[in-house]
């Protein structure tokens, strides 16, 4: 799908639909009174009729519009012009690419650009709609042996008031066709069964990054690699599987070469059966997901390298499996980690934190800035903010700033929850340093914790995408969450 920038009058730019934002007041205003007046006020007619309304995310066509360039005219509810912000022009556009997918038209002109209110520039638009579009024209069938349909709209031009702002624009539809090409990936790798992706599998992805775009460097460690650097943690899930594990260690390098860089540690767990703790056989096909911690890496990856992004990110992705078997780990198992703290296993099940560990261990030798983790990790996070919001853990209230404005402007949100001293408190063990198990209260927060004793340090985060990384039922699938906000908060880096 192309997004180009369109320079000149509104109503004389050729299109078979003009997309207008209509606000809950009258008269018309802005782009779409100018529309109105070309048109000899057939548009306030038809609003004036009823058939087209302000309500945030109404759609309605205008067809056969007279005096202007444009065939048609999509109308789409914008609410109150005062309350108009990111949230509300994202509902619009989802709206609009909606509405739009149900006809065969294959071009058309968006001209929010022309009527930006507080909050939401130019850029901010553009990134934004290519975001949508590319979001619904999004489709997983490399498995099927007949493919599904392809949308019609080939083109969504977005208009440009003036010169300042079409460069806004083109900047803007850049950066949001490189997010989407990330949040793609992200789908994708999630949504590949666990046959087909598997730690090698995520290895290869990463290899393929590595040799498509620039300045990145790539490592992928073996098993024997991890066992010689005492990654016992990372190791004891694996026990189980025969599928070999991973430690896929991407670099990209785009920054000075004197910039710490941001370190991201995603969860890969190919499939979580919950091994010797096994888990109920209720959805568990949807296990297939627990690796989308290191699909949000590997898509930010890429996100990256399409953008030439002049930052320095390495993403450290722990990939395997965790089975059932003779020779998996059992329930009181006592491990040693890679930072030599002994953990003991109550519970095989709580395995994310037990790769995460030995990857946030291995990630301190790149002296990051910021290491942030991204995991499927607990059941409870989805208790406590259902398909909302991804749980925000972490000590540093600067970050934790950056963070949520991150999820704020990229609509990818995140809801902060405690890690505090308290919630370690319920994983004493009488054998070991500590145990992978705390309290059934606030599960969330103890796993963090638990994270929080390996990164040990200031400016670090725990992302639990375990509520947002995928929806069920009809629209079973992954999401590509949080890569738009990985990507909102490295490109506004404040490093100090
Ligand atoms: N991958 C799961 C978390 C999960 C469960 C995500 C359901 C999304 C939906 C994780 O490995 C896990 O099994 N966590 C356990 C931890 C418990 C044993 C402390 C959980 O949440 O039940
Ligand atoms: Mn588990
Ligand atoms: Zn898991």
């Amino acid at each position: 799908m192309q997004f180009p920038v369109k320079r000149g009058a509104p109503a004389s730019q050729k299109t078979a639909c003009a997309i207008l934002p209509l606000f809950d007041a009258s008269p018309l205003q802005g782009v779409t009174r100018d529309f109105d007046a070309a048109s000899g006020g057939q548009i306030a007619r038809f609003v004036k009729s009823g058939h087209a309304a302000g309500k945030l995310g109404r759609t309605a066509f205008v067809h056969d519009l007279e005096g202007t360039e444009a065939q048609s005219a999509l109308l789409v509810g914008c609410g109150k012009r005062g309350e108009f912000g990111a949230k509300q022009l994202r509902s619009a556009l989802a709206a609009v690419a909606s509405a739009l997918g149900n006809t065969g038209i294959r071009d058309a002109i968006a001209y929010f650009a022309h009527d930006t209110a507080r909050g939401v520039d130019a850029y901010y638009t553009a990134r934004a709609s290519v975001e949508s579009f590319r979001s619904k024209a999004y489709r997983f069938d490399e498995l099927k042996s007949k493919r599904d349909p392809k949308p019609k709209l080939a083109r969504l031009g977005l208009s440009a008031p003036d010169a300042a702002a079409g460069r806004e624009l083109r900047r803007g539809a850049d950066h949001g066709a490189a997010i989407a090409a990330g949040v793609d990936l992200a789908r994708d790798l999630g949504n590949r069964p666990a046959n087909v992706c598997t730690p090698s599998h995520l290895a290869d992805v990463a290899r393929t990054i590595a040799s498509d775009y620039e300045n990145f460097g790539i490592d992928v460690l073996d098993e024997a690699e991890m066992e010689r650097l005492g990654m016992g943690s990372l190791l004891s899930v694996t026990h189980g599987a025969e599928e070999p594990a991973r430690l896929i260690v991407l670099d990209y390098r785009g920054g000075p070469n004197d910039s710490a860089p941001v370190a991201l540690c995603g969860k890969g767990i190919t499939f979580d059966t919950g091994g010797i703790s096994i888990k109920p056989a209720a959805k568990l096909d949807e296990m297939k997901f627990d690796m989308c911690g290191a699909a949000g890496v590997l898509g930010t990856m890429k996100a990256l390298g399409e953008l030439k992004a002049p930052i320095n990110v390495v993403g450290v992705v722990p990939a395997c499996e965790n089975m059932p078997g003779s020779r998996a780990t059992r329930p009181g198992d006592i491990v040693t980690s890679m930072s030599g703290q002994t953990i003991e296993i109550l519970n095989t099940d709580a395995e994310g934190r037990l790769i995460l560990a030995d990857a946030l261990t291995y990630a301190k030798r790149f002296d990051p800035r910021y290491i942030i983790d991204i995991a499927t990790l607990t059941g409870a996070c989805v208790v406590a903010l259902g398909k909302v919001h991804t749980g925000l853990f972490t000590n540093d209230d600067e970050l934790a700033a950056q963070l949520l404005d991150a999820g704020s402007r990229s609509r990818d949100t995140a809801w902060r929850l405690p890690v505090d001293d308290e919630y370690g408190k319920s994983m004493k063990s009488n054998f070991a340093d500590f145990a992978n198990l705390g309290s059934r209260w606030g599960g969330a927060s103890s796993a963090a914790h638990f994270l929080s004793r390996f990164a040990e340090r200031k400016g670090w985060a725990h992302l639990d995408i375990a509520g947002t990384a995928w929806l069920g039922d009809a629209a079973k699938g992954a999401t590509g969450r949080p890569v738009p906000l990985l990507m909102d908060f490295l490109l506004n880096l404040r490093m100090q």
